[in-house]
């Protein structure tokens, strides 16, 4: 069945990995000198999170990543992008640093080159200390100063060993969800703290891009955005309008600024609040990338919606069509899409698709393994839309499926599995799923295609 996939127009020395992200995973929040992110304070409000669950322990990868290097060794893979949890080396989010959380990231990033696999660390992914949250968090400026002065010690220490830096993980999802929409931390509904928050964090990345290429030579820096393709629900105007204004709210306003194209007119008038623009954050927040991630699950399909929220566009819900266990429609094309407009319509040199993956319930069966053929058929078919992007141009150098192990999914808590390892949370034993191994298979054809071809 990965005979669908178009391994040869795969380059060479693909990037084949897993993603995740420290809060989802680590657990051990008040080890060795962390201090509280603002997820620890979400999670632990009650009714924010599905259960009330929250990332106390997680999959307890603090203290069992050596196991979980050795299952990424065993599916055959070449990289990992993990993301390292700022309050563990910054405690209060600025000036004293923590050698203790330094440390932890220092020996997991030797373990996994002793494995040869290749790191790819994000900076942020989401995970801000609450003690920046307490003096205003990403809608005040000194955040993102904070932000490169944080990604400057971390390249320092790590960067004899890391060239793949991801500054911001979703910014889009920090700042709507998190500031807009109230469903994700720190849990505001406010446009206008979500629009400086939005501004703020892509001022963050800039400062912190050149921080990182400051303190290490040789960085191959990126940024990490989830786009979504955008159908309009009708061939009415007020429909296509509306799908405009939604692509701008997801898409454009996190692709322009970084391109030198400035934040999009439309957009701006959409939200009526004033930028906490300075001379020159424009040129910062668009300093030259070496790579663009693509964060690909679903396409959005909008209606008009005068009334409704910022950007007035509502999502409408196609019938008949074939859903993962996040209700999140499937559809395969959508990553092609992307990926061909990243390259035509931004120009990018290289891609990653830094995240795909699907939930579903998945269970241990009693012969002890778990088959999951829904999120294998997801694996593959996006797969296949990779390589025809990569077949049509599309320079695509690796792929990241999120993510290496059940975790901790935000609102929705450990409900939701999207690992290709799945964790018993009683246990924490973790077992290969069907699609861990069909995963393997597929890597494992496309090194074989490399030998033949040498
Ligand atoms: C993305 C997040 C990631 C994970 C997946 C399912 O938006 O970056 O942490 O939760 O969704």
């Amino acid at each position: 069945m990965s005979d669908a996939i178009d391994l040869a127009a795969l380059p060479h020395d693909f990037r084949w990995g897993t993603a995740t992200s420290a809060y989802q995973i680590e657990g051990a929040v008040a080890e060795d000198g962390r201090s509280p992110s603002i997820w620890d304070t979400f999670s632990h409000t009650p009714g924010k999170i599905d259960n009330d669950d929250h990332g106390d322990t997680a999959c307890d990868h603090y203290h069992r990543w050596r196991a979980d290097v050795a299952l990424m060794s065993r599916l055959g893979l070449n990289a990992y992008r993990l993301s390292i949890a700022w309050p563990r080396v910054m405690p209060d989010g600025d000036g004293l640093v923590n050698p203790k959380g330094l440390d932890f990231y220092d020996e997991l990033i030797d373990g996994l080159l002793a494995a040869g696999i290749t790191p790819s660390v994000t900076l942020y992914h989401w995970d801000l200390p609450q003690a920046l949250q307490d003096r205003g968090g990403w809608p005040e400026r000194e955040t993102a100063e904070h932000f490169a002065a944080y990604a400057s010690v971390v390249a320092e220490r790590l960067g004899d060993r890391v060239s793949h830096w991801t500054t911001l993980n979703e910014p889009s999802c920090s700042a709507w969800i998190g500031h807009l929409e109230g469903k994700m931390a720190p849990g505001l509904t406010d446009l206008t703290a979500a629009v400086r928050a939005s501004y703020h964090l892509l001022l963050g990345h800039g400062l912190s891009a050149q921080a990182i290429r400051a303190a290490t030579s040789g960085a191959e820096v990126g940024i990490v955005n989830n786009l979504s393709t955008v159908f309009p629900a009708s061939d009415s105007p007020e429909d296509e309008a509306a799908a405009r204004r939604h692509d701008g709210h997801v898409n454009r306003w996190w692709l322009d600024p970084v391109h030198g194209r400035g934040f999009p007119a439309d957009m701006r008038e959409v939200y009526g609040v004033d930028l906490p623009e300075r001379p020159g954050d424009l040129d910062i927040i668009a300093a030259p990338l070496d790579w663009l991630g693509l964060n690909y699950y679903f396409p959005a399909t909008v209606a008009d919606d005068p009334a409704g929220p910022v950007p007035h566009a509502r999502s409408v819900r196609r019938p008949d069509v074939t859903r993962t266990g996040m209700d999140w429609e499937i559809d395969a094309s959508g990553i092609e899409t992307l990926l061909l407009r990243l390259t035509h319509e931004y120009g990018a040199r290289k891609l990653y698709v830094t995240e795909n993956g699907s939930a579903f319930p998945d269970t241990v069966g009693p012969d002890g393994t778990v088959d999951d053929p829904e999120r294998q058929d997801y694996l593959v078919g996006h797969l296949a839309a990779c390589a025809s992007a990569a077949r049509k141009g599309a320079p695509l150098a690796g792929y990241f499926a999120w993510s290496l192990l059940d975790n901790f999914e935000w609102a929705y808590g450990y409900a939701k599995r999207f690992g290709l390892v799945h964790v018993d949370y009683a246990t924490q034993a973790r077992t290969i799923k069907g699609s861990g191994h069909r995963y393997a298979d597929i890597v494992r054809a496309h090194g074989e295609l490399g030998r033949g071809a040498a």
